[in-house]
């Protein structure tokens, strides 16, 4: 059987009240494209949503990964939903559109892109992660946990289907390089590249028989473009039960505020808050960070859902956890570990202020 396709692209092209809410009307736009492209057969189907600035596109396809048409039509959307940004003077309009000619690829011209290929099995339910004031090295912890530590997914110890252990594909997004390695065989050599999350990024996840288990979207638009020019905010594609964690097994990582990078100017550690697809909005200082998760079944290469998974009164209690750290973090002002170190900043005013004292600077003794 052939097979489907999914493909997450997603992007910031203008927002109300500041960096707030993607417009609801852009949102409208973006589902005209994908629904002519849905009328021409390019699509088998599609799922719209945002998380705070950013849109997403869930499509479903049987055109392979990197299919220039389906790139293109997501362009598309995008270049339309930034007119009617403009028109309406939203804040950000076209910010993650690096050019206004498509290349051929819509990789590196400002949207995040995560994509996956695999035949179907029998029943196939996929998981799709939305985040926003944050980066893709906001999924090392939560995927580490999901496909390699027996404390959180108990079918890695008690289902022989997965005793095996999984290989992660982990990008250095400095140094444009990448490397796969085995879990749980090298999972401290991992765990030491994880930790660093604003360099090494879990790109993909693979059974040990090569088969796709999970997929982040890593454009680090700051680096691409040689300057800040808006946030990465990443999605995930994530493959759950028979053979893979179970969805509640892939859902539970995000019990845990983990604290991510982001939030305020991109400048910022802070709490990663599930929410619905609802209450999505990162309004506190511009956060705190958010994401959100919605359950599909995919049946022949169409989108059965979402379940919209954070939407639920066991999630009441991390929120709660969030808006508390939030508070803590926001304590901390200027300093670190709240502000982020110097190099990992999208905004500074530190070589001006360094430049200023230069003279002033005497040598210690
Ligand atoms: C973070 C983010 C916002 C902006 C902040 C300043 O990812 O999008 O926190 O960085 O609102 O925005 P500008 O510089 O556009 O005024
Ligand atoms: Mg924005
Ligand atoms: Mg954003």
């Amino acid at each position: 059987m052939t097979k489907t396709t999914i493909s997450v692209i997603k992007a910031d092209v203008g927002s109300v009240s500041g960096h707030g809410v993607a417009h609801p009307e852009l949102l409208d736009i973006c589902d005209e494209v994908l629904n002519d492209a849905l009328e021409t057969g390019l699509l088998n189907d599609y799922y719209i949503t945002r998380c705070g600035d950013d849109i997403d596109m869930i499509m479903t396809h049987r055109n392979g990964e990197e299919n220039e048409e389906v790139h293109k039509t997501a362009f598309d959307a995008f270049m339309k939903a930034t007119q009617k940004a403009r028109e309406l003077k939203l804040y950000g309009a076209g910010q993650d559109l690096l050019s206004d000619t498509f290349s051929g690829n819509i990789k590196g011209m400002g949207p995040g892109v995560a994509e996956m290929e695999f035949k179907e099995r029998p029943s196939d339910p996929v998981i799709v992660y939305c985040c926003d004031k944050t980066e893709p090295g906001a999924f090392n912890l939560p995927l580490y946990r999901i496909f390699a530590d027996p404390f959180n997914t108990a079918g890695l110890v008690i289902d022989p289907s997965l005793h095996d252990g999984f290989k992660f594909e982990v990008f250095d997004v400095m140094e444009h390089r990448k490397v796969i390695m085995d879990c749980p065989e090298e999972s401290y050599d991992l765990l030491a590249l994880l930790g660093s999350t604003g360099r090494y990024v879990i790109k993909r996840i693979f059974k040990k028989n090569g088969e796709i288990a999970a997929s982040v979207s890593t454009e680090r638009l700051n680096l691409m473009a040689g300057q800040y020019v808006g946030k990465d905010d990443p999605a995930a594609i994530i493959r759950a039960q028979s053979g893979f964690p179970a969805a509640g097994e892939v859902i539970e990582p995000f019990a845990f505020p983990h604290l991510v990078g982001g939030w305020m100017r991109g400048s910022h550690n802070g709490p990663l808050m599930p929410t619905s697809q609802e209450e999505a909005n990162p309004i506190r200082f511009d956060g705190p960070p958010r994401i959100i998760g919605l359950g599909f079944q995919i049946n022949k290469s169409e989108l059965v859902g979402p379940v919209d998974l954070f939407d639920d009164p066991a999630f009441d209690p991390t929120r709660q956890q969030a808006a508390q750290i939030a508070t803590y973090m926001r304590r901390h002002g200027p300093f670190e570990p709240h502000r982020l170190p110097s190099e990992e900043m999208e905004y500074t005013s530190l070589p001006g202020v360094l430049t200023k004292l230069e003279d002033r600077f005497k040598k210690m003794e």
